[in-house]
């Protein structure tokens, strides 16, 4: 939600900027802007409505050589995407970009027009540049009028800025918004996303919450909100080039379907051994002892992250009867009343690591003393740092705002701490050994079907692009497969788009079927295959335009059938999702659509 970037060095500042908003752009893409200083404190503020293509076109007119400045591209929560709204803001001596939302900006708003300032946006980030610019005029020192600004502002903040007085300082400080500094020689680089670093330095600090840093060309000194100096840990930053560039696909969106074999081979290179018939999660930090004591498991999650708990919850119910799995919507949990039974783990699901209604739930769980996994993706995330263990899925960044191998890795993860807790629990050498072959064929039988079915995929999902809406069901492990397959469609193609459990369309939704709708029904042939192919006849008889995927070769009455072989049972859900994946995306490539930021998404809600 909104990226932040920032230089001080030798360097052009304004091309560092504009390459690391457009690195940043998949956070957000209302609206961008950046601001440079010269040694004399001239400084060129420049803003645009829209992508940073429309910013990058007014640099190009009017370029710099100031070696210090600061970039934001926004994701509007306070006041229309416009370029009077954008980032960054300037009041008095101060320019600022800010992401998050400060809660009572509209109190420090009226008390600031009682001091006589005037506001030109609608937003609340304004209002903090404006709090920081009135303190300053009695303070000591720019750090001391953020220190104290910050103690009056309630809400979540990342933020980045520099007075004219000074245009040999940034200051930064965080507060539940992400934000990472690169350091190299003689010069600081900020971002609230590490993938605007690659390239620049791999030696990077991550803030915590309630740290104040000040960037000089020397590096960087940190700060408690008191203005105490606290000492800052340089690490290595694990993300490499290849993984924030397109490699020849047309879209972020269908490289990271492509990816799959191999970000899959990350989560489980070295965690299961199908000769051994081992699994080991190294950085869970439980015994044996621990782990057979589970008896609840609470997965907790938003969107794609949600169904991916979801589905490995349907997994490892399936291989233990002594452990009761719930998946939980994070934005729901964090608000209702809620029970946490004895012998509880959470595991917190997050590609980001970042996402606000997720780490809420982290902290009141772990106020409540339950055990917090985290099953995360970005390294050295909030969430990540926060919980009391856990396991890095390793696909690398995932820069298309929806997500597609990150979902397949949380499965998979969460799936691998299923079965740890399951042997530990004394479950068949058997039963494990199927659960871990499957887990080591996956990637091999999503390549084949990346290789096989995409142009297949790609014809039919020509003739759907014209449908105004859609039905996604299936049964069982399918049914949040379903979920996620709606959710991915309408997310890149604005079709609407609902999942659901295949049994429950004669509770409501068959009323819908119609010829503005299409259906997509996934059919295993396993146990429940005669059932699921009642719902589709069911479908049919009433004029349905159903596309089933079937790993099976059984005549289907259906108007398009997608094949795959596999010699999966139990994971076959995660080779259908591949195939709802490549639809979505052909759909909405042939609608025309920007797939890789959809209208009004974001990546990363670091908002509520
Ligand atoms: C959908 C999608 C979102 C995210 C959700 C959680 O394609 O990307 O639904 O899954 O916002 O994000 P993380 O996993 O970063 O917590």
């Amino acid at each position: 939600m909104c990226g932040i970037v920032g230089y001080i060095g030798g360097k052009e500042a304004q091309s560092i900027l504009i390459s690391g908003l457009k690195r940043l752009e998949y956070r957000g893409y209302d609206s961008a802007g950046i601001v440079t200083i010269d040694k004399k404190a001239k400084t060129t503020l420049l803003r645009a409505k829209g992508k940073v293509a429309e910013l990058d076109s007014k640099v190009a007119t009017h370029q710099t050589s100031d070696t210090a400045g600061i970039g934001h591209t926004r994701w509007a929560t306070h006041g229309e995407p416009n370029k009077r709204n954008a980032h960054p803001h300037h009041v008095g001596d101060i320019y600022l970009v800010h992401n998050g939302i400060i809660e009572n900006y509209q109190d420090l708003k009226r008390t600031l027009a009682k001091h006589d300032y005037t506001f030109k946006s609608d937003t609340d980030s304004e209002v903090l540049t404006a709090l920081i610019d009135y303190l300053y005029k009695d303070a000591s020192s720019l750090l001391e009028a953020v220190s104290g600004a910050l103690k009056m502002v309630v809400g979540a903040y990342g933020i980045a800025l520099f007075s004219v007085k000074n245009p040999d300082e940034i200051i930064i400080a965080r507060n539940g918004s992400p934000l990472i500094v690169g350091v190299a020689e003689d010069e600081v680089f900020i971002a609230s996303d590490a993938s605007a670093l690659v390239g620049y330095t791999d030696r990077v600090i991550y803030l915590h919450d309630g740290e104040i840093g000040v960037c000089t060309r020397e590096g960087i000194q940190l700060y408690d909100v008191d203005t105490q100096v606290v000492e800052a840990k340089v690490e290595k930053l694990e993300l490499d080039l290849q993984s924030i560039q397109k490699e020849g696909f047309d879209h972020f969106l269908l490289k990271e379907i492509y990816d799959q074999p191999n970000s899959l081979r990350s989560t489980l290179s070295g965690r299961i051994n199908p000769q051994t018939n081992s699994v080991k999660l190294g950085g869970l930090n439980m015994s044996d002892d621990e782990l057979r004591d589970v008896r609840n498991i609470m997965i907790i999650g938003c969107g794609t992250a949600y169904y991916a708990g979801m589905m490995a919850g349907y997994f490892i119910e399936q291989f233990t009867d002594d452990v009761s799995v719930r998946s939980e919507i994070a934005s729901e949990l964090r608000y209702r009343s809620f029970h946490v039974p004895d012998n509880t783990v959470a595991l917190i699901v997050s590609q980001s690591g970042e996402t606000a209604d997720t780490l809420a739930c982290l902290e009141e769980l772990k106020r409540r003393g339950v055990k917090c996994l985290g099953v995360v993706n970005a390294v050295g995330s909030t969430i990540a740092r926060e919980v009391d263990g856990g396991v890095y899925v390793h696909v690398g960044a995932e820069i298309s705002v929806a997500s597609t191998k990150a979902f397949t890795s949380q499965v998979a993860a969460v799936t691998m701490f299923g079965l740890m807790v399951a042997r530990a629990k004394g479950v068949s050498s058997k039963d494990l050994n199927t659960y871990i072959n499957e887990l080591d064929m996956l990637p091999g039988e999503i390549e084949a079907v990346l290789e096989r079915s995409a142009g297949e995929i790609q014809q039919i999902a020509k003739k759907y692009a014209k449908y105004d809406h859609a039905l996604y069901v299936g049964r069982d492990t399918h049914y949040p497969i379903a979920l996620e397959g709606a959710l991915k469609l309408k997310e890149v193609s604005y079709i609407q788009a609902e999942g659901y459990a295949a049994g429950e369309l004669k509770h409501g939704p068959i009323a819908l079927i119609d010829d503005r709708f299409f259906e997509v029904c996934y059919l295993q042939d396993n146990w429940l295959y005669e059932k699921t192919q009642s719902n589709i006849i069911e479908m049919n008889t009433r004029g349905a335009h159903a596309i089933v995927i079937t790993d099976t070769d059984k005549r289907i009455a259906a108007e398009e059938v997608i094949r795959i072989k596999t010699k999966l049972e139990l994971l076959t859900p995660l080779v259908f999702n591949v195939v709802s994946q490549l639809l979505a995306y052909y759909i909405a490539v042939a609608r025309g659509n920007d797939v890789d930021q959809p209208r009004n998404l974001a990546k990363s809600v670091t908002v509520e």
